[in-house]
């Protein structure tokens, strides 16, 4: 059971044959094949595996307990995702699992391999939904209401999916289980590959958010409507598309995007009545509120401009994270000085590090890209994490 054979196995489930790559979101057909792989996978090592009130699974080595060493990742993508953000750290969580039994290791500190849940917000929204239910970091409510593309709120499709609608959110019992969090992730970036090295530890996150714009104007027809007359929500919505980008310029390291627009009714020979715009906005420290101020401003304006209503919703933001700093060292020092990098990608190992020490592996990605099919890391480069996450996993859990 190597890392990439377990790949290997799932190189089929989800494959998005419009977009490419792979589109495995939240409790939809392919993750829950997903899913039953794992928890086949898991039982075959002999580990006992549970969901959670919020759809996490835990696989236990041993008997659940507090203090507990746990690794893990996410198995849903992005829309036409890459293989490995999500599966590389629950495949080489199980790998590991399964060399250091081969090797006759038993854990002292009781030990569980996670999956999260919605990792990547495709279907509802808002990323690390079920790291963030399970650390109390959304509100429960919010969370049960939110609503994928067809209408189907999150909690529906929770109850689909076999779960208790009212018991979904904060989880103090489990989360205090949890000693540290450790998390192995393609790296998102070309930070390994410069630095020629196979494997790193992560650093710091940072600050990042969802906002959705929606311009509301006058729906009508495309052939009998004068320029003059038209409230046409397209305008502003493309004015704000360029705002991002330049305004983005003027912060210091920022990266802010618009990847989804939607004009409804979205017909050729239609004048659209809204059009909903999604920005996704990453400011190193405390400058993306005010860059999205700043991009709601020249919104604004040329929604009015235009004849058009503006209103924006924020959907999620998290702070700038910093890596627990003993548990760096550790790893560091564990796995001889690998090189320590920053992501601008977000993961639940950064909601956990709010309550639990907390760290990260990335593995080198000579394609540099992500949330892309050209997402890619080499068989030796998998098998090389796979090895360190045994290692530190074997350290921390003696
Ligand atoms: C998750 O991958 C994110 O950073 O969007
Ligand atoms: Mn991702
Ligand atoms: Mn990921
Ligand atoms: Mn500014």
């Amino acid at each position: 059971m190597t890392a990439s054979g377990l790949l290997e196995e799932i190189a089929d489930v989800g494959r998005d044959g419009k977009r490419g790559g792979y589109s495995r979101h939240a409790f939809d057909a392919p993750e829950h094949d997903l899913r039953t792989w794992f928890v086949e996978r898991a039982q075959r090592l002999g580990l006992d595996v549970e969901t959670d009130r919020n759809g996490n699974l835990w696989a236990w080595w041993g008997a659940p307990g507090p203090d507990a060493v746990v690794t893990g990742s996410h198995l849903d993508s992005v829309p036409g995702g890459g293989a490995f953000d999500g599966p590389l750290g629950v495949a080489s969580a199980l790998a590991a699992v399964e060399s250091l039994q081969r090797k006759g290791f038993r854990p002292v500190k009781p030990f569980a391999v996670v999956v999260f849940a919605e990792e990547e917000g495709g279907r509802f929204g808002v990323p690390c939904l079920g790291s963030r239910l399970l650390t109390g970091t959304i509100d429960a409510d919010k969370a049960r209401g939110l609503r994928d593309q067809s209408g189907v709120t999150f909690a529906e499709a929770a109850v689909k999916s076999g779960l208790d609608a009212e018991r979904l959110g904060a989880d103090p019992d489990r989360l205090a289980l949890v000693g540290r969090f450790l998390e192995l992730h393609v790296e998102q970036g070309r930070g390994l590959v410069d630095l020629g090295r196979p494997v790193a530890v992560g650093s710091t996150v940072i600050a990042h958010g969802r906002w959705r714009f929606s311009f509301e104007g006058q729906g009508n027809h495309a052939g009998a409507t004068l320029i003059a007359d038209r409230a046409d929500p397209m305008l502003p919505a493309a004015e704000t598309v360029v705002a991002v980008r330049r305004l983005a310029r003027t912060h210091a390291d920022a990266r802010a995007t618009v990847g989804r627009l939607v004009p409804t009714p979205g017909g050729t020979n239609v004048i659209a009545s809204t059009v909903d715009l999604w920005l996704d906005a990453r400011v190193p420290g405390t400058g993306t509120p005010e860059l999205v101020e700043e991009i709601r401003q020249a919104a604004g304006a040329a929604a009015e401009a235009e004849g058009c209503r503006l209103a924006v919703t924020r959907e999620s933001y998290s702070d700038d994270v910093v890596f627990d700093a003993g548990l760096r060292r550790d790893l560091g020092g564990w796995l001889g000085d690998p090189p320590e990098l920053p992501t601008g990608a977000g993961h639940d190992a950064a909601i956990l590090s709010g309550f639990v020490p907390a760290g990260m592996l990335y593995v080198r990605n000579p394609t540099g890209i992500s949330h892309s099919p050209e997402e890619f890391a080499e068989v030796d480069d998998v098998e090389t994490g796979a090895r360190a996450l045994a290692e530190v996993l074997e350290r921390l859990a003696a």
